[in-house]
């Protein structure tokens, strides 16, 4: 793909449905008793997988246009290893609920799941009660998991990971007695949102969490009906595009503002962007929505840390961009976890700053980046095959002094697969 250098953005944008959501609803739909209609379903690579997957666990679906019919099953063993292709959120809650099945499973995922940390999950499965077989030494995928009878843990997960989280309740509610989590910072809450709508009672209190086990026969869940949000993460790149380019309007209608993850709008206030949040009346997704309208300015640089880190985890490679187009120095801190995600985000996304010509230094739990940077044009960027790199890097592409060469954007398809579309539509030039 080359992407070349045009006049501000301006127009509307209807970015894909929330893929944590839509994943989070197709695995508990697939459990459910009855049929379950989505809307706004992502269909992307990364949902496509999921819901293969549950086919093989004996749920079934199909489309309608953009509509999503879910039918929920007793789950049966598969056939054959679950593939989970590049889907962290889909092997870590996926290996959840199996821990609660009478059966064994192998989950398999391509070569940067199949690097990913998956200890982080088997350690709190196994004091439940699973038996989760890590084949690799570096304690990563394929994973073999026998489930069966739960108990209810007290369990302090040492990362702030929503997907971990996630996995211990799912878990949860095939254990006997209750399972208490607690958390060092808060994360995404997605999963208790979709749980409680599904009348399971949890209760949080800031970083703790926790619900009661329905035992080796798990809840009696009932189907019902959802619409999901569009995703946060996806509409940020248009709104970072935005924020940083005088001249340049958007607005993205119908995004998810989660707090746990809309972190980045205060960033970008703290940097001086312009932007207007209007909230949108309840869809009946159990989650915060709102339109959003950007317009460019000036910005400059910022610190980001702390507690702030997992509410925009997904968004820190915009940040690294946003740094590299603001006045000053920005710098990310406390996130190491960007290590471990679909590709070492500290270091692809130095690598590629670096390649604009972005004074761009990487640290072991983040990076600081220095600028403004007039981009470099003429070069070319290496996705990593990590989905967020090229749309993220798109930002200073556009903005470059001539056309700029992205390799290996396949993987976009795993959260965005439209993403260049949208970019013409508002008057960028990629083809
Ligand atoms: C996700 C949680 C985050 C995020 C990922 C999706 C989820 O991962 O980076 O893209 O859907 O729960 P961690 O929980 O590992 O931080």
């Amino acid at each position: 793909m080359i992407v070349r250098p045009c006049a501000p953005v301006n127009g509307t944008i209807l970015t894909p449905g929330d893929k944590s959501l839509s994943h989070r609803i197709a695995l508990l739909a697939s459990l459910c008793e009855g049929v379950s209609h989505v809307r706004g379903f992502l269909r992307s690579e990364d949902t496509g997988i999921i819901l293969e997957a549950l086919s093989a666990l004996g749920a079934s679906h199909a489309w309608a246009e953009d509509l999503l019919t879910i039918r929920g099953a007793r789950w049966r063993r598969p056939q054959q290893a679950l593939d989970l292709g590049n889907s962290g959120t889909g092997m870590r809650l996926l290996a959840g609920l199996l821990a609660g099945q009478p059966f064994a499973t192998r989950l398999t995922g391509d070569r940067s799941l199949s690097s990913r940390p998956m200890r982080r999950i088997a350690e709190p499965l196994r004091l439940m009660g699973a038996t989760v077989e890590l084949t690799e030494p570096g304690g990563t995928a394929p994973l073999r998991i026998i489930g069966g009878e739960l108990r209810g843990i007290e369990y302090h997960t040492p990362v702030a990971s929503a997907q971990v989280k996630s996995c211990v309740l799912l878990a949860g509610l095939f254990a006997e007695g209750r399972t208490r989590l607690s958390e060092p910072a808060a994360t995404r809450d997605h999963t208790e949102r979709v749980l409680r709508a599904l009348g399971v009672a949890v209760r949080n209190e800031g970083t703790r969490i926790e619900l009661d086990g329905y035992g080796s026969a798990g809840p009696r869940l009932k189907a019902r009906d959802w619409t999901v949000p569009r995703d946060f993460s996806s509409a940020a790149f248009w709104i970072a595009m935005a924020a940083a380019w005088p001249g340049a309007r958007l607005t993205l209608p119908g995004v998810g503002i989660n707090p746990r993850r809309a972190a980045l709008l205060g960033v970008l206030n703290r940097m001086g962007a312009c932007l207007l949040v209007t909230p949108e009346p309840d869809d009946g997704s159990g989650e915060p929505v709102a339109t959003i309208q950007v317009e460019g300015a000036e910005l400059h640089g910022t610190e980001v840390g702390g507690a702030e880190i997992p509410d925009l985890i997904d968004e820190l490679p915009l940040v690294a961009v946003l740094g590299a187009l603001a006045k000053g120095r920005t710098t990310i801190r406390d996130a190491a976890e960007l290590r471990v995600k679909e590709s070492d985000r500290i270091a692809s996304v130095v690598d590629n700053l670096r390649r604009f010509g972005a004074d761009a230094e990487a640290r072991d739990d983040g990076l600081s980046v220095q600028g403004p940077v007039t981009p470099r044009g003429g070069v070319g960027i290496d996705s990593y095959g990590d989905h967020r790199l090229p749309m993220a890097m798109s930002l200073l592409a556009l903005r470059a002094t001539g056309p700029v060469q992205f390799d290996d954007v396949g993987c976009m398809a795993k959260s965005y697969p439209d993403f260049w579309r949208d970019l013409r539509k508002v008057g960028g030039d990629a083809g």
